[in-house]
């Protein structure tokens, strides 16, 4: 995950502009990186640059992967607690994920208001994010 969220997360927060709106994006990647440590998880070695190719008019897809992998965090948080990772311990980054369950459709209207200039850049944004998902869950070292 952190593979995957770590560069993305990386060029969406350069993205973002802070807005009044009742949704704000949180990157993740700092607890990620904490729960790996919790974990014992092997060293993870950051790539210097990303590779995603993210614009303004692809932003809205890239976010929409982002928060909408939340909804499947709510099932993964349940799972995890039965591993006994909790908020404090290995599982900081689906804590964060689900804390606030108001945050989906928060980002739905943020989404619905500003999201859909460029609707076809805008998927593309979603169909590479879902692939930059991909070939970080392909590696295995
Ligand atoms: C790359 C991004 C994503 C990843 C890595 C991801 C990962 C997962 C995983 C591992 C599960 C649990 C599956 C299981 O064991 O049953 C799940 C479930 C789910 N995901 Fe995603 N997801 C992503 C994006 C999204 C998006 C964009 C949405 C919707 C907008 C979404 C909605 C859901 C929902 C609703 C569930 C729960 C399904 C159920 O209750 O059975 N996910 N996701």
């Amino acid at each position: 995950m952190l593979r995957f969220r770590g560069p993305l997360e990386r060029a969406v927060v350069s993205l973002v502009s802070k807005t009044d709106e009742q949704w704000s994006f949180i990157p993740i990647s700092d607890h990620l990186r904490a729960d790996l440590n919790d974990l014992g998880g092997p060293a993870y070695r950051e790539p210097l640059s990303s590779s995603c190719q993210l614009d303004a008019k692809r932003l809205p897809g890239a976010l929409y992967v982002l928060e909408g992998s939340s909804l499947g965090a709510q099932l993964l948080v349940k799972r995890a607690a039965l591993l006994g990772l909790s908020a404090h311990h290995g599982a900081r980054h689906l804590a964060q994920q689900t804390g606030d369950p108001k945050r989906w459709p928060a980002f739905v209207k943020t989404l619905e208001r500003h999201g859909t200039e460029h609707p076809e850049e805008a998927v593309r944004g979603a169909l590479d994010a879902f692939a930059a998902a991909l070939e970080a869950f392909r590696h295995d070292d």
